[in-house]
């Protein structure tokens, strides 16, 4: 049986650590970390992860600060409260709430986040940052199964790493941080041939597709790793259920550890945010510079 990496302890950890350092920057710095939190529209998945990264803050510790928009929100008016939210030197992080309404540039409303506010890791600055291996923002889900990762693995050289799925949020950073740990890394798609095989030879699968249970028992190489970072609701028996994008019954007697749904990366996701917020914050700190004005934006401005 596989070794369970559970996500709601290692998240509580985590949380913890964060805590206690936040209270840390309080007393040394009087300076209170703050997440600045923007949802448009009425997803009803929006509205529950909104909801935990703002409970999850105030048990760090960490402030936050909610901003919800109607639906019909145009461009102006987001753009307006992201630079407001840019130039207030009280935040220290913002986070836009994925996916936005069809009517929403989302490539350009990320970009118009100030780099060193971006907790999500999603501006281009920080996407080129971890690419090529300098200190940035980086996207929490990875981030998260980077440390799942490393409860199991003490040394990640010369692993084998397959990620299924290319996402911007999780599949190209997750390649990136694992090619950092000097992984040997793989990454299939919907259009690679024989994902299966490929996987059967990875030391460690990462799966981020949003496929319910797409990872069966043959996909996957006897005590490896398995991460599962799909989280897919499904009507079993009349009944709304979570599951993962590996076949976790299926999978779980032949894997090494495994991630469980739920349970598992989402906690770690939402854990990471606050790592990030408290990160963001302490470099705000020590750089010490009031202007927030994005400089991405700035230079098509000119
Ligand atoms: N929607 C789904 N996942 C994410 C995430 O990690 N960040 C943001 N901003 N939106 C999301």
């Amino acid at each position: 049986m596989a070794r369970l990496i559970d996500g709601k302890q290692l998240s509580a950890q985590v949380l913890d650590t964060v805590a206690t350092e936040v209270q840390q920057l309080k007393a040394e710095h009087s300076v209170t970390p703050a997440l600045a939190v923007v949802l448009v529209g009425d997803d009803p998945a929006s509205h529950v992860y909104v909801r935990n990264k703002v409970r999850s803050a105030g048990n760090a510790g960490i402030r936050s600060i909610e901003h919800r928009l109607d639906a019909d929100t145009d461009q102006q008016t987001l753009n307006a409260l992201i630079d407001n939210l840019n130039n207030d030197p009280d935040v220290h992080g913002i986070l836009v709430q994925l996916p936005l309404p069809a009517q929403l540039d989302e490539d350009q409303i990320i970009a118009a986040i100030h780099p060193d506010k971006d907790v999500d890791g999603f501006h281009p600055l920080n996407v080129g940052a971890l690419a090529s291996g300098q200190s940035g923002l980086v996207p929490c889900t990875p981030l998260g199964s980077m440390i799942m990762l490393q409860q199991v693995h003490d040394d990640l050289s010369g692993k084998h790493a397959v990620v299924i799925g290319r996402s911007n949020i999780v599949g190209k950073p997750m390649a990136a941080l694992l090619l950092q740990a000097n992984c040997t890394v793989s990454v299939v798609h919907s259009r690679t041939r024989n994902i299966e095989a490929l996987c059967r030879q990875a030391d460690i699968v990462v799966a981020a597709v949003g496929r319910a249970e797409l990872v069966k028992a043959d996909w996957i190489k006897p005590g490896a790793t398995v991460i599962d970072v799909g989280i897919n609701a499904v009507e079993v028996e009349g009944k709304r259920k979570l599951k993962g994008d590996v076949d976790f019954a299926a999978v779980e007697p032949l894997a090494g550890a495994i991630t469980p749904v739920p349970g598992g990366v989402g906690p770690m996701t939402i854990a990471c945010l606050m790592k990030n917020t408290l990160t963001a914050a302490r470099r705000q700190l020590s750089a010490g510079d009031t202007d927030k004005s994005n400089p991405a934006v700035a230079v098509g401005q000119s």
